[in-house]
């Protein structure tokens, strides 16, 4: 064939097989049969053998291209990821509806209800029309790099076609025809997803080739993307629905400025949207399209989780804001959790990294939300005799927050008379240590909570044994987690393992380890043992929050531990901290201060420490940055409680930064304001009690303004 032939019909395969992609995917409505579709495929592969200069990256053929990636490159996005703020109440709705209307007064406002897809939050990003980037959401401002694996979900184009924008997506009805333009660029949002047709197929599939079964859609669509090699993630049946727009650049104002135009834009630069959504204007028109959407949503092809709420118009969006996590234009209302009933065959004792008993129910098999369920948490002892659960009852289940399946009650008709009480162990079913109840575990001192956990320390029976394997396992598998220190491996298998051989007996060991040793355990491989110790080894360069919530300290989750990395500039500073310098920490309160400071005076850890060290773990904080001290109302202490009126907490503790005060986390008679919201509890009581000032957020939007009105500002 000649060239200029060859690039024609090149063109016209390409032109064609996009069409059918979208006629099956989108449309669900092929329109030619499988096998005429590989013919063309075919002949496509075989011109690109001939003249391999039109191989171009958005060729059909280049879904799956490059080998498996080492790692995923960070990308910042352009505009911040946020999350949405989440109700289970009607009232809320109403309630969210009068705040927009009190933040823009006097405006006519109009929503769009759309349905909430259960699955992974992606940004992708096209440059004059080409998918040049797909990113995970990450911590919403930088993600990973998952383009490889994005670009192998057929459904989505890999270029964007100017077409007519259909408000139907089967294009039955005529309606508003606007023509769209490609965009320069063009930042869409969406959400990766498994269909429950093609999960069930999935497991199927892995039934047949004696492969342990997917738990559910989710997460199953969650581990793909995170594949590193995208030959792998094509074989998953990931689909994306697109549900707005981040960044938008283009030379024409065709980009629309309300939400529900947007979303046929979309459509007709051919991404999927939503199956249906509602226009509504009033509080009880969302309630009803809410209700609606829980009618019909049992009949998508994907699971849904709620619906989402979201104003119009997009300028009035810009006036409503947001906060530092989520929109004032949006919201998520979620529908309440699938229960199921099924029948306790038998009640196990699982030990935490904390040292925590937790009953586990086993369970006769059963379909929830769309996951088979056999085992769901019975949470501690006290619960379950509040609960009067026995062996052999039948229970209802239910998925708490989509998570871990839960047995939340008994249905006491059933029973029969035969069913028995259990007994809890009085000694821990690893090590056969007895087991207290009288707080936590003072050395191995751990537990992944920021709020204050006294409460539950009475319900919970612990093992008292650091050494327990449980719990050094739990550790070790903390440590490698992906939110610590992220060595990729390190799961709980394998931190099984390591402690069984005896080759690890605490985190400081996992830096002994060599490449043979780990090869050298069951179903081990060398390549993963390799794999394993460069993790490890990469480790070592973690900054030092990752490190400190490593440690497991107790109420010290990941965010308190960039709050420590924030204010200390190396762990030695951090470990020789006294309590009232943790406590003065913003976001650091008495109670995380308190386990802190004991944490760093146990002699265990203080040796679990230098071993670090002498492993030459990083032990300086990046995230370092010393507040600065002038400023007019240097000197004062201020302590945020409660929730305020229009600001987040971050946002006036910023505000109060940057005027030179401090913010603390805990009272004491130092602090010179306490600025109380809503629902301020026990620090506004302790203000009361210490004769410290108590101010609104009004009051210290004046003092900001009007600095020298403070008290004491020469302190
Ligand atoms: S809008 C700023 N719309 O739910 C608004 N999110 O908690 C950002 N989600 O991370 C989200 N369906 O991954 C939006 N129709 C929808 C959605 C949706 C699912 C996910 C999304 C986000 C999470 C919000």
């Amino acid at each position: 064939m000649q060239r200029s032939a060859a690039v024609e019909r090149h063109a016209e395969l390409t032109a064609e097989l996009r069409r059918h992609d979208h006629a099956y995917y989108l449309e669900a409505k092929p329109r030619i049969s499988d096998h005429d579709y590989d013919r063309l495929y075919h002949e496509l592969l075989d011109l690109e053998k001939q003249f391999p200069e039109l191989v171009t990256p958005d060729s059909p053929s280049q879904r799956v291209g490059g080998a498996p990636l080492k790692e995923f490159q960070q990308v910042q996005h352009a505009l911040p990821m946020l999350s949405l703020e989440n109700t289970y109440s009607r009232d809320e709705v109403k309630a969210f509806v009068t705040r927009l209307q009190k933040l823009l007064p006097g405006e006519k406002l109009e929503f769009v209800v759309e349905p909430k897809v259960d699955g992974v939050a992606v940004s992708l990003r096209y440059e004059h029309g080409v998918l040049t980037l797909g990113a995970t959401r990450g911590d919403g401002t930088t993600g990973d790099d998952i383009t490889a694996n994005i670009r192998t979900i057929r459904s989505l184009p890999l270029r964007l076609v100017a077409a007519d924008a259909d408000p139907r997506a089967d294009g039955s009805r005529g309606g508003v025809r606007t023509v769209a333009s490609v965009p320069k660029v063009l930042e869409v949002r969406g959400e990766v997803f498994m269909s429950r047709k093609g999960f069930l197929r999935l497991n199927a599939e892995r039934a047949a080739a004696g492969e342990e079964l997917y738990a559910n859609a989710r997460n199953t669509t969650a581990g793909s993307l995170k594949q590193l090699d995208p030959a792998l993630v094509a074989k998953r049946p990931l689909e994306v629905m697109i549900y707005g727009t981040g960044r938008v650049e283009t030379d024409d104002d065709s980009p629309p400025l309300r939400h529900h135009e947007t979303l046929q834009w979309l459509r007709a630069l051919g991404f999927r949207t939503a199956d249906r959504t509602w226009l509504c204007q009033s509080a009880e028109e969302l309630i009803a399209a809410i209700d609606e959407l829980d009618q019909v949503r049992r009949g998508f092809a994907y699971d849904t989780d709620g619906a989402v709420i979201k104003l119009n118009d997009f300028a009035q969006r810009e006036r409503a804001g947001h906060t530092a996590k989520a929109p004032r234009w949006a919201m998520a209302y979620k529908y309440a959790a699938e229960q199921a009933r099924t029948r306790l065959k038998a009640i196990t004792i699982q030990v935490g990294r904390t040292g925590a008993l937790t009953p586990v129910a086993e369970l006769e098999p059963v379909l929830l939300a769309g996951s088979t369920i056999a085992r769901a948490t019975l949470h501690n002892e006290e619960d379950m005799r509040r609960k009067d659960i026995r062996l052999g009852d039948c229970v209802m289940i239910e998925k708490a927050g989509e998570v871990i399946p839960a047995v939340v009650g008994v249905v006491k008709e059933q029973r029969t008379g035969k069913e028995q009480a259990f007994r809890f162990p009085a000694t821990c079913p690893e090590c056969g240590s007895k087991v207290t109840r009288s707080g936590t575990n003072a050395a191995a001192g751990l537990e992944p909570q920021e709020s204050d956990g006294a409460e539950e320390d009475n319900v919970v029976w612990r093992c008292p044994n650091p050494d327990c394997p449980a719990q050094v396992r739990g550790r070790i598998e903390h440590w490698c987690s992906r939110g610590a220190m992220d060595i990729e491996g390190g799961g709980e298998v394998l931190a099984a393992q390591l402690v069984r051989s005896g080759l690890v007996l605490d985190v400081a060991d996992l830096y002994k380890l060599s490449v043979p040793e780990v090869a050298a355990l069951e179903r081990m491989g060398e390549k993963s043992a390799q794999n394993f110790i460069a993790g490890i080894e990469a480790s070592k360069r973690q900054d030092l929050w990752r490190l400190v919530f490593g440690l497991g300290i107790l109420h010290v989750g990941a965010g308190v531990a960039k709050a420590l990395g924030r204010a200390f500039p190396s762990l030695d500073e951090l470990r020789a901290a006294s309590v009232d310098q943790l406590a003065a920490v913003r976001d650091v309160g008495a109670v995380i201060a308190r386990s802190t400071f004991q944490w760093f005076n146990d002699g265990r850890n203080r040796a679990l420490i230098e071993r670090l060290r002498k492993a030459e773990l990083n032990f300086q904080s990046a995230l370092y940055h010393p507040q600065s001290a002038a400023g007019p109302l240097s000197g004062l202490t201020f302590v945020l409680t409660g929730t305020l009126p229009s600001l987040t907490r971050d946002e006036a503790a910023t505000r109060i930064e940057a005027a030179g005060a401090k913010v603390s986390g805990s009272v004491s008679k130092k602090t010179s304001y306490v600025v109380a919201g809503d629902e301020a509890g026990s620090k506004l009581e302790k203000a009361r009690k210490l004769g410290v000032k108590v101010i609104d957020e009004a009051e210290m939007l004046r003092l900001l303004a009007n600095p020298q009105t403070a008290a004491g500002t020469s302190k």
